[in-house]
C-alpha cells in the first residue's frame, strides 16, 4: 500500500475501540467516525468517541448511528456492560466534548464513499450501520477499498459458546455484510487473543507520560481488573486494534480466504461465524480474508508508538 490509508471507523467505544482509534489516528487518515449501539448505549459510545477526538486534537467528524439492532426478536440493544461498564469506558477519564456532527451515520457513510473512492471502512462494533448502508445503497461496497471487521471467530465465542459479541449483538446485520460481496478482512477472536496485554506492557505505557498514554494506561489497567475478575487472568485481548492493523499493516497478519456465513436461526449457535475451512482461495459471494496469525511484538510496538505521538 502506498501512503496512509484513508478510513472511516464504525465503532462502539469501548476500551479496545479507544485504543483502536488512537492507533488509527497515528497510522491512517481517519476521515470520519460513526458510532453504533454496542458495548454501551448509543449516547454513551457517541460521547466517548467525541471525547477521544478531543484528546486526539483533531477535527474528525463523529456521526451517531443505530441505537439498536436490525435484528428482529425482542428488539432490545445488547451491551457489554460486564466488560466495559455502564459508560462504555468505565475507569477512564474521557475528555469532555462537543456535539456530534450529525445523527445519520448511514447517510454520512454513503456520502463519504461517493465523495472519495477507495475508502476503507473499519467496523469494530455490531454491524448495524454497515448493513443499513448496504441496504440503502447496494453500490456502497463497490466504492470502498474494503471493510475490515473485528468480529466472530474461527472457533468459539465470548458471549455464547459459539458467538462473539459484535456478531451476536446483531446477527442479521452481519449476515447482510458477509453476503454483500464487499472485500472483507475479518479479525476474529482466534486472532485477537494472540494480541494480549500484560503487566509489562502496562508498565511501558505508564512510563510514557503523554496525554494519550495516560488514557491508554487507565484503559488497560481497567481491562486488567475486569479480566482478572471475569477470567482469573489480568490480561486483555486487544480485539479492535487488530482490525486497524489489518488495513495499515496487513503484512503483520496472516490471512486465508474462506467462505463465511452467519448462523441466524439455531438458538444454540445464533451469531456464530461459520467459517468453512475446507476451502481456501475460492471466490464465492460470501468470501472473506480471515485472519489467522499476527506478529504480536510488532503490533505492540506500533501501539506504543501511537501513544507517544502528539498527532
Ligand atoms: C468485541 O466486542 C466488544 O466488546 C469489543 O469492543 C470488541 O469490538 C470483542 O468481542
Ligand atoms: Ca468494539
Amino acid at each position: 500500500m502506498t501512503g496512509r490509508p484513508r478510513m472511516i471507523i464504525d465503532c462502539d467505544p469501548g476500551h479496545d475501540d479507544a485504543l483502536a482509534l488512537l492507533l488509527a489516528d497515528h497510522l491512517a487518515d481517519v476521515v470520519g467516525i460513526t458510532t453504533v449501539s454496542g458495548n454501551a448505549p448509543l449516547t454513551a459510545v457517541t460521547a466517548n468517541a467525541l471525547g477521544l477526538t478531543t484528546l486526539m486534537q483533531d477535527d474528525v467528524p463523529v456521526h451517531a448511528g443505530a441505537a439498536g439492532p436490525l435484528s428482529p426478536g425482542d428488539g432490545q440493544p445488547r451491551h457489554a456492560t460486564h466488560v466495559h461498564g455502564e459508560s462504555g469506558l468505565d475507569g477512564v477519564d474521557v475528555p469532555s466534548a462537543s456535539s456530534p456532527a450529525g445523527d445519520d451515520a448511514v447517510g454520512f457513510l454513503l456520502e463519504a464513499s461517493r465523495r472519495q473512492a477507495g475508502l476503507w471502512l473499519v467496523a469494530i462494533g455490531p454491524l448495524t450501520n454497515v448493513a443499513a448502508a448496504i441496504s440503502r445503497d447496494p453500490g456502497f461496497v463497490g466504492r470502498l477499498a474494503g471493510i475490515s471487521i473485528m468480529g466472530g471467530s474461527t472457533r468459539g465465542g465470548n458471549v455464547t459458546a459459539a458467538a462473539e459479541f459484535n456478531i451476536w449483538a446483531d446477527p442479521e446485520a452481519a449476515d447482510v455484510v458477509f453476503r454483500s460481496g464487499a472485500g472483507i478482512r475479518l479479525c476474529g477472536l482466534n486472532l485477537t487473543h494472540q494480541l494480549k496485554t500484560s503487566a509489562a506492557l502496562l508498565d511501558r505505557i505508564h512510563a510514557m507520560g503523554s496525554a494519550r498514554s495516560t488514557l491508554a494506561a487507565q484503559t488497560v489497567a481497567y481491562l486488567h481488573d475486569r479480566m482478572l475478575a471475569l477470567t482469573g487472568e489480568a490480561a486483555a485481548a486487544l480485539h479492535d486494534p487488530c482490525a486497524v492493523l489489518a488495513v495499515t499493516h496487513p503484512e503483520l497478519i496472516e490471512f486465508v480466504s474462506r467462505p463465511v456465513a452467519v448462523s441466524l436461526s439455531d438458538p444454540l449457535t445464533r451469531g456464530m461465524t461459520v467459517i468453512d475451512e475446507r476451502f481456501a482461495g475460492r471466490n464465492g459471494p460470501n468470501q472473506a480474508l480471515v485472519a489467522y496469525g499476527i506478529d504480536a511484538p510488532a503490533a505492540f510496538e506500533l501501539l506504543l508508538e501511537s501513544l507517544a505521538a502528539d498527532r
